[in-house]
């Protein structure tokens, strides 16, 4: 997948972020997603078992599009690549992890949540980025606002989002996806409970089509 290569976006409306504390819960949550419609999946490499995870993934669910999130540096991202991942989300943005991206020809979700921000990502060639975290930034009323001056941008917001602001995210013409962890509740993972996990990535799914139905 070459640095510009976001194609992995048109995937799925909705992409689940995962903060994995059980490795052996990597594979079976993946495959549950994906069986709910959900293939894009963000592994956060927040835990000690991230990376794995993501190897995991990669090598056990081939339906599956891994990539790895909060990533902060090109250490990060170089391992996460080695790993699998196909994809890199940053909750900022740096010159380090731009040229790292580009490097390593990954596509790299950066974060921003200002203009300036904004700026110096297109700048440094990245046209979709993650805005976070959405909902304290001004979420959906902020997105159409920034969507002025920069109409040649898309988001991916996350942060804040979950089955009852869905919609109006996905209604906002410059969202290409959502990213939320809404889909994996602690509860369900931690019972083993994936049909719960399926079900509400069906849900997501479905509603996602019915608001581009209606587009
Ligand atoms: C992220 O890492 O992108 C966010 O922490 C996910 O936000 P959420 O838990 O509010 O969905």
């Amino acid at each position: 997948m070459s640095t510009h290569d976001y194609r992995f976006l048109q995937a799925a409306p909705v992409i689940p972020v995962l903060v994995i504390h059980d490795l052996a819960t990597a594979v079976p949550m993946a495959h549950a997603l994906v069986e709910g419609g959900l293939p894009v999946l963000e592994v956060t490499l927040r835990t000690p078992c991230a990376l794995e995870a993501i190897a995991a993934i990669a090598r056990e669910v081939p339906a599956a599009i891994v990539g790895a999130g909060t990533v902060c540096n090109a250490d990060q991202l170089s391992m996460s690549q080695a790993h699998g991942a196909q994809f890199i989300v940053s909750p900022g943005s740096s010159q380090a992890l731009f040229q790292a991206a580009h490097a390593a020809q990954l596509p790299l979700l950066p974060g921003v949540c200002t203009a300036s921000e904004m700026i110096q990502a297109m700048d440094a060639g990245f046209n979709i980025l993650k805005f976070f975290p959405a909902e304290i930034n001004g979420g959906v009323a902020a997105l159409k606002a920034f969507s002025g001056p920069f109409p040649q941008l898309q988001f991916c917001p996350t942060g804040g989002i979950n089955r009852s602001n869905l919609a109006d995210y996905l209604s906002v013409t410059s969202v290409i996806a959502v990213g939320g962890s809404w889909v994996t509740p602690t509860e369900a993972v931690q019972a083993r409970d994936w049909g719960t996990i399926t079900q509400l990535a069906k849900q997501s799914v479905t509603l996602a089509q019915t608001i581009m139905a209606a587009a």
